[in-house]
């Protein structure tokens, strides 16, 4: 089974102007509202990959239980815990006329001592040998890494695998806590902000994520946009290509890389497969207007075209 965990869920709402002016009122052209937060989005490709994952984490409030019914109606299993609060909005204001967007983005709800041990309880009653547990996306207030890191030990203690996909301090949190992800997901700017290593060249993201795995973290995988991504594997160490493509949205791409590479893993298919599974995904994911949304149709015929390498490298870190 794969669990994804959620704890700051948020409903996206994307607001189309023809002209958007400060300070006066504007007629919308449309609004679009969609269910977000990173561990729901990856269990959204999942499932349109032909997988049906278990969904957890925070509900707050009223539009929690929209989530959950939403995720539902999309026959993803839900099991998440209930918040006072409300869930958080993340409006996107786009702007026709000048092809700009403006982001208000608001905190989640605040998660009580008893409410984190009441979730780490559920996820926990869930685990399995054989349960691959996905963390990704940021934290609802005041919870640190530590949580993150308090959910990998008890994945271990299972043993279960992990995969975590959030921001570079949550990372040093989760790893200064002294826990090991299986796998760490993560793109340039956030390997950036893990120990402050400087990751703009390959070599240097090599070297970044290279410190990262040399602490116990079995394989890490940056993402770079545009420039593909490298992996650090227990098999070996690889580049993948991004093919070309007119993109409409990469929101949510690395989520889309993540879920398809589990799938991979959660199937044996081996690094090389889930990676260039994985890439595809992304990649299909940057066709579509939505965050993280990807047809299955695209993932297939862009898996051909992604060209996963091997990249002979002498570890610099002893
Ligand atoms: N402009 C692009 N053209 C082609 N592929 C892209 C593009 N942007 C992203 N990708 C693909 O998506 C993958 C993930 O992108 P990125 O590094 O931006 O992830 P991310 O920052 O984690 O995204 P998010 O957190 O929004 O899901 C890349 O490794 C690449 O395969
Ligand atoms: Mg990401």
């Amino acid at each position: 089974m794969i669990i994804t965990v959620t704890l700051n869920p948020a409903i996206d709402e994307t607001v189309e102007l023809d002209h958007f002016v400060e300070g006066d009122t504007n007629r919308v052209a449309s609004i679009r509202r969609d269910i977000g937060g990173k561990g729901i989005n990856v269990a959204r490709v999942l499932k349109e990959l032909g997988y049906e994952p278990l969904a957890m984490g925070f509900a707050p409030g009223d539009l929690g239980r929209m989530i959950e019914d939403t995720l539902r109606d999309e026959n993803i299993g839900v099991d998440f815990t209930f918040l006072d609060g409300v869930t958080r909005t993340n409006i996107t204001i786009l702007d026709r006329s000048k092809h700009r967007h403006t982001v208000l983005s608001a905190a989640g709800p605040y998660a009580h001592p008893d409410d984190i041990e009441e979730m780490i309880a559920n996820i926990r009653r869930r685990l399995r040998p054989d349960t691959w547990l996905v963390l990704a996306g940021s934290l609802p207030p005041p919870c640190t890494g530590d949580v993150y890191a308090r959910l990998v030990q008890e994945a271990e203690r299972a043993g279960a695998l992990t995969a975590l996909d959030a921001d570079g301090v949550v990372v040093r949190q989760v790893l200064e806590y002294g826990a090991r992800p299986t796998v760490i997901k993560v793109n340039h700017h956030e390997l950036q902000r893990v120990h402050g290593d400087p990751t703009d060249t390959e070599d240097e993201v090599f070297e970044a994520a290279e410190t990262i795995r040399h602490l116990g973290v079995a394989a890490v995988v940056v993402t770079r946009g545009t420039l593909g991504s490298v992996a650090l594997t227990p098999e070996a160490d690889y580049r993948i290509s991004a093919p070309d493509v007119e993109v409409i949205s990469a929101v949510g791409a690395g989520d889309a890389f993540l879920a398809a590479m589990l799938l991979g893993l959660r199937r044996d298919e081996g690094w090389e497969r889930a990676l260039r599974q994985g890439a595809a995904a992304s990649v299909a994911c940057c066709l579509m207007p939505g965050s993280a949304e990807c047809r299955v149709q695209d993932v297939q015929r862009l898996a051909d075209e992604v060209v996963v390498k091997l990249v002979a490298r002498h570890a610099s870190v002893g």
